[in-house]
């Protein structure tokens, strides 16, 4: 049953090549959670074309918007704030939402809440766990960003280490282009990683010197590029399902090892994980068995919550409105927004 106390958020999020929309109360209960993907039209070009991203923004999210009222049974006036992702993300994809979320709280008399969108992205854990609270370790791995953060509070995030080139989720996703697994990567190299052998090929585990719990994934990445091409030229038959798992064990031992070490150094006994990459099977696995031998609480949220939605925004949004956060009509799109930015 809900009350006139129940804060119900109507969220948007077009930050990529998702254009999603939800309605979640409470920021923990999800009463629709619609998303409309744009990957078989990137596909084509092996990955995210920003102009053809921002153009079926436009095109479908009306509709989204309208679908997600309607699954939730609630009408515009019935939503108690509008929120929407505000950055970082591409520019032009963002606006396309700012712009709609700004025409709806004007045009409906609702009050107006900006969201980051990693930030977005950890609480989706406030989701899938209801009793989670901070503090917490969130490591968050998407395409574009590696994270370690320390949640110290609803919306108060202390960054603690962070990727020096690539992301987690574009190496999955250069990789997956070299072996030929085509666009979007990550879920293709998760699953053709069952079927070959971790062990089979040594890639290196990248390791920043003077920042011991900080991530690299580029010398991978061009380890596993220079296999690829030395195999090539010597005549060798490549077995791409070795290459696979063999790079993800590579992947998962590093956010393992550099994720039990920041919790051991700031005895943080709760773990969370964040972004597209954390619906990763054996980053699961393995962020599941050493938590377990560590005795640490660990979380992630469902798949569908992984990778990018509006339910998380939602979330996000609702404890930055009870906080009396609120954004005026002047909100813009912020690409490189850093996390805790306000
Ligand atoms: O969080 P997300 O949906 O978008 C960003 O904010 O970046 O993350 C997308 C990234 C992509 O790089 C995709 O290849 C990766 O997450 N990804 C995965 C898996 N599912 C998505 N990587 C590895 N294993 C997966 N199962
Ligand atoms: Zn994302």
């Amino acid at each position: 049953m809900m009350t006139d106390q129940d804060v119900k958020i109507l969220a948007i999020e077009s930050s990529c090549d998702e254009t999603a929309a939800a309605v979640v109360v409470n920021g923990r209960k999800v009463l629709s959670n619609v998303i409309s993907s744009q990957i078989d039209i990137h596909r084509l070009y092996g990955g995210v074309v920003p102009e053809i991203a921002s153009r079926k923004h436009i095109e479908n999210i009306n509709g989204v918007i309208g679908e997600a009222l309607a699954q939730a049974g609630m009408s515009l006036q019935d939503v108690d704030a509008v929120a929407v992702t505000y950055g970082p993300g591409l520019v032009g994809a963002l606006l396309v939402g700012v712009a709609e979320a700004k025409a709806i709280a004007f045009a409906a008399k609702k009050p107006l809440i900006g969201v980051h969108h990693i930030e977005g992205h950890v609480s989706a854990n406030y989701i899938t766990h209801p009793d989670l609270e901070p503090p917490f370790l969130c490591l968050i791995v998407s395409g574009g960003h590696t994270h370690l953060v320390v949640v110290r509070d609803y919306g108060e995030y202390e960054i603690i280490a962070r990727t020096r080139d690539d992301a987690a989720g574009e190496a999955y996703d250069k990789v997956a282009r070299a072996i030929g697994l085509g666009y979007p990567g990550g879920p293709k190299v998760d699953k053709l990683a069952k079927e070959g052998n971790p062990k089979a090929i040594v890639f290196p585990r990248g390791h920043v010197d003077e920042a011991p719990l900080d991530f690299s994934f580029s010398g991978l990445k061009s380890a596993v590029l220079n296999y690829l091409n030395g195999a090539k030229m010597k005549g060798e038959t490549i077995c791409e399902a070795d290459v696979a798992a063999s790079f993800q064990q590579s992947v998962v031992d590093v956010l393992v090892e550099h994720t039990m070490l920041a919790a051991e150094e700031l005895g943080i006994r709760k773990v969370a994980m964040a972004g597209g990459v954390a619906s990763n099977s054996a980053l699961r696995a393995g962020m599941k068995a050493a938590c377990e031998k560590a005795g640490y609480e660990l979380f992630f949220p469902d798949p569908i919550l992984c990778t990018d939605n509006a339910a998380m925004i939602g979330s996000a949004a609702y404890y930055e409105y009870i906080k009396g956060v609120r954004d005026g009509l002047d909100l813009n799109a912020v690409p490189n927004l850093k996390i805790g930015q306000r």
